[in-house]
């Protein structure tokens, strides 16, 4: 539903394809999803960094710096998660179209959120990467104590106690933080990143 009337769209003189060009890499979303703690942050982080190091202009959106500003009036329901995923793609996909690649780390926990990101953009340019951990993993190290205040109640509908994870049917890479170094899953993406001739 739009709710704005009478506006219209304006086109650039210069496409997507003229600053991808300019940069020499195409401007993917790769889209990190996976439980609290499975090590979004973490990889993407590195991947930014190796993305910086081969020449790539890549810029990474993340969940608690997002929800600090852009998202700070949403919280964890399962229609703020929603708003949240929905507002994000949208900003990935103004990225996108800056020639950026983006970088996205947020538990996006259900399947049709992240699909309707996916439908946002063209074909081949939206790379989920599932961050592949199992809850008892992630509770084990409980980096932020969150796992913890859960279990005692503190904290109602946290993803993988009391609110759902739906896992991803088809990503395009899986990255298994509980079985793979940390330079084993960034090697994995930049792989893929050069397979496919992205960068
Ligand atoms: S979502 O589901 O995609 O909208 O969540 P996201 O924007 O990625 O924010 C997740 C971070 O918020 C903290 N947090 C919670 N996570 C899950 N469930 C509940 N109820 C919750 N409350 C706060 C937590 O620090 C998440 O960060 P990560 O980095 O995933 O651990």
């Amino acid at each position: 539903m739009l709710a704005s009337t009478n506006i219209t769209w304006h086109n650039s003189k210069v496409t997507k394809e003229d600053r991808q060009k300019q940069k020499n890499h195409k401007s993917p979303v790769i889209w990190f999803t996976g439980l609290s703690g499975s090590g979004k942050s973490t990889v993407s982080v590195e991947l930014e960094k190796a993305l910086y190091e081969h020449g790539a202009h890549a810029y990474r959106l993340d969940g608690d710096n997002v929800r600090h500003g852009l998202n700070k009036n949403l919280g964890f329901s399962p229609e703020d998660r929603k708003e949240n995923i929905r507002r994000i793609g949208e900003v990935a996909k103004l990225m996108n179209d800056a020639g950026l690649i983006t970088l996205t780390a947020f538990i996006s926990p259900y399947r049709e959120d992240r699909d309707q990101v996916r439908e946002l953009l063209e074909d081949g340019e939206f790379i989920e990467v599932f961050v592949k951990c199992s809850v008892e993993e992630c509770e084990k190290r409980d980096p932020k104590g969150l796992y913890q205040k859960a279990r005692a109640g503190e904290i109602k509908g946290f993803t993988g106690i009391d609110a759902p994870y739906e896992e991803p049917k088809n990503p395009e890479v899986v990255v298994e933080t509980d079985k793979m170094e940390l330079h084993e899953s960034v090697e994995a993406i930049m792989n893929y990143l050069k397979e496919k001739q992205y960068i």
